[in-house]
Parts: C-alpha cells; sequence; structure tokens
C-alpha cells in the first residue's frame, strides 16, 4: 500500500536521531512523521551501548523525556581504565566543572521517546516498506563517503549480576581489549575483544568468562561477578562519514550519516548532538521562513562528527591489540595509557570529550 500524507517534516528512522528529532519538532509546535521499516518490540529491544554523556542528558531532560532515565540511570563521575594489571580511575567530574555520565541503556531511550510519542497523539508508521525519497531538489549534490573497518570487534554479553565495581573498566591487556560495563544494579554488560570473522560458536560462555577474568584482572585480588548469560552478540567496529550530510532537502542525522566504533561510547550522543541542530535549524525555517541554519546544517555537524570521531579512533587505537602489534607497538599504547592517567591536563582531555564537548 502506498501511502500519501502531508506533514511538515519526514522522518525515516525510529532510532534515537529520528525519535529525538520527532520530541524537539513536537515540542515546538512542529508537526512530523516517523516512517521505521522495523517492528516497535524490535527498535525496543536492540541492544546497544548504554553510556549517555551530560549534553545528551540535558538535551533529553529539557525535551521532557528524562524522568525515567533521572530515576533509574546510574550517574558515573569517573571510570576506569586499566593497563599493566592495575586500575587507575580518571575523575570525570572532577575534571569537567561538575560534568558527569549517565549509564542507561539505549533501547530504554527509545521507549521512552516512543512511549512520549504516543501519549502525545503523534504516530510512527512502523514496518514501513520500501521508503523512497523522491524529488530532493539540488543542482549539484556530492555525498562523500569514508569507511574504516578496523581487524577486531567486540564480543558482548548481558550477564544477570551485579556489577563487580561502580563505574566502567576500559582494559588493555596483551591477550585484546576488554570492558565492565553495566545496566542496572542487577545486570552487568562485559565485553572482549575478538577476531572480525568469530562467530558466536567459537565463544561459549565459558570462554568468555575465561578471557574476561584474565583481562580483567588485577594484581590487588580484585574479583569479577560471574551470572548466567542472558544475551550475547558480536560488535563490528568501523568508522565513516558521509560528507556533506545533507542532499536538497535530506538532512542525515546519527548512524544514517556516520558510526563510529563504540569505544568512546558517542553513537547515541551524536546522533542526539546531530538532532539538536536540525531541529533548531528547521523550527527557524517554519518560525520564520529563514534557511541559513538549514544551510549550515552540514558544516555545523561535522565539526563535532570529526572530534568524535578522532575521540573514539583515539579511545580505539589505545586499549586495542591489532593483528600485525609488536612489542613496540604496544609499549607505545602503553607509553599513552600512563600519560593519560599520570597528567592531569592528559586526563582532562579523555574527560571531557567522554562527558560530550558542550552543544554548538
Ligand atoms: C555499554 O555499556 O554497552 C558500553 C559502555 C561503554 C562503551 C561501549 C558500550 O564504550
Amino acid at each position: 500500500m502506498t501511502n500519501e500524507q502531508r506533514t511538515q517534516v519526514a522522518i525515516i528512522g525510529a532510532g534515537p536521531a529520528g525519535l529525538i528529532l520527532a520530541r524537539l519538532l513536537a515540542c515546538a509546535g512542529i508537526d512530523s512523521i516517523v516512517i521505521e521499516r522495523r517492528d516497535r518490540a524490535y527498535v525496543e529491544h536492540r541492544l546497544r551501548a548504554g553510556v549517555l554523556e551530560q549534553t545528551t542528558v540535558d538535551l533529553l531532560r529539557s525535551a521532557g523525556v528524562g524522568e525515567r532515565m533521572d530515576r533509574e540511570g546510574l550517574v558515573h563521575e569517573g571510570l576506569y581504565l586499566q593497563f599493566d594489571g592495575a586500575r587507575h580511575r580518571i575523575p570525570l567530574r572532577e575534571l569537567t566543572g561538575g560534568r558527569a555520565i549517565t549509564v542507561y541503556g539505549q533501547h530504554e531511550v527509545v521507549k521512552d521517546l516512543i512511549a512520549a510519542r504516543l501519549a502525545g497523539g503523534d504516530e510512527i508508521v512502523f514496518e514501513a516498506d520500501d521508503v523512497r525519497v523522491i524529488d530532493i531538489d539540488r543542482d549539484h549534490p556530492t555525498i562523500r563517503f569514508n569507511i574504516d573497518g578496523y581487524p577486531f570487534a567486540w564480543l558482548g554479553i548481558l550477564a544477570q549480576t551485579p556489577p563487580s565495581l561502580d563505574e566502567l573498566i576500559y582494559a588493555h591487556h596483551e591477550r585484546g581489549f576488554a570492558l565492565h560495563s553495566m545496566r542496572s544494579p542487577e545486570l552487568t554488560r562485559l565485553y572482549v575483544q575478538c577476531s572480525p570473522d568469530d562467530t558466536l560458536d567459537a565463544w561459549p560462555d565459558e570462554r568468555v568468562w575465561e578471557e574476561l577474568h584474565l583481562r580483567l584482572s588485577t594484581r590487588d585480588g580484585w574479583t569479577l561477578h560471574e551470572g548466567p548469560v542472558v544475551e550475547k552478540s558480536i560488535t563490528q567496529m568501523r568508522s565513516y562519514v558521509v560528507e556533506p550530510m545533507q542532499y536538497g532537502r535530506l538532512f542525515l542525522a546519527g548512524d544514517a550519516a556516520h558510526v563510529v566504533p563504540p569505544t568512546g561510547a558517542k553513537g547515541l550522543n551524536l546522533a542526539a548532538a546531530d538532532v539538536k541542530v536540525l531541529a533548531e535549524a528547521l523550527v527557524e525555517r517554519y518560525r520564520t521562513g529563514r534557511t541559513d541554519l538549514l544551510e549550515s546544517y552540514s558544516a555545523t555537524c561535522l565539526r563535532r562528527v570529526w572530534r568524535v570521531e578522532h575521540f573514539s579512533w583515539w579511545m580505539t587505537t589505545m586499549l586495542h591489540r591489532a593483528p600485525g602489534d609488536d612489542a613496540f607497538d604496544h609499549r607505545l599504547q602503553l607509553a599513552q595509557l600512563r600519560y593519560v592517567c599520570g597528567s592531569r591536563a592528559a586526563a582532562t582531555s579523555l574527560a571531557e570529550n567522554y562527558v560530550g564537548l558542550e552543544h554548538v
């Protein structure tokens, strides 16, 4: 069935970018439709990262969708970098003038946004097939596409057990990277670096726990809690940017425009930053007829996109072991990690990027 409906803004995709944009526009009295290829259960249960920057938390609150996040989200004032069998805390709040991150699953954000939209009487078209964009008028559109794959992936598990530490641990280890994160006081989220060619068959639970114990252990006898594995999946690592993020009247935001490796936990946060800029530009267009903010949308967003691509790449290369790495590469990583943990200036640089640079 072909559907024709008039609206002010058509949004393709009910992920965080599409749903936050729809919400920001609704708050400003602008009408939109949201079209999504998958069904509601799929988008509400697709497990993704769970770290919200301070900037994203502020944006969700100001859009009136922060209530459950404020109740259930876990505020973290620091994180740990681990290398050489010892853990070093980066005090995010202290280094950034009071800013922090909130651990709250991306699919929880998506659920809150869907509920708010439906409660407001607005629709989301799920399971839409064959979505096409027609008549995007522009004389000489260019789309530049950069893609950079990494020679490793992450095997992630969700385990029914309380987190083994109250904050995140990013661990560098000669066997490869590992990450300790969480979803709630009862659910731990853990990752180990694996090969991009690995399948889940190669990673029975016992092997995952064995690697996690090896990579996350410290010399002071700390122990990792085990528990039933309730979810297991492999995440590939990629970086890409589409430049410009606009094609005629089509504006790209979130994963449609860029993907970052998960090491900086930036995917959702970058999507939120894009649509904040886009919502302001659309509001101006509908209120005053002025299009200058829309015209500068791509350039404005790309400044942040490239900063975040760089931060994510930097965290990734500092913490992972690439297949051809030798002792020299390993020593360079350790030198960088020691510097980040030993220098207030270097730690501040990590912290301000991690909690999120101010929105423009
Ligand atoms: C997660 O909790 O899933 C998570 C946390 C931090 C990351 C990536 C993923 O950098």
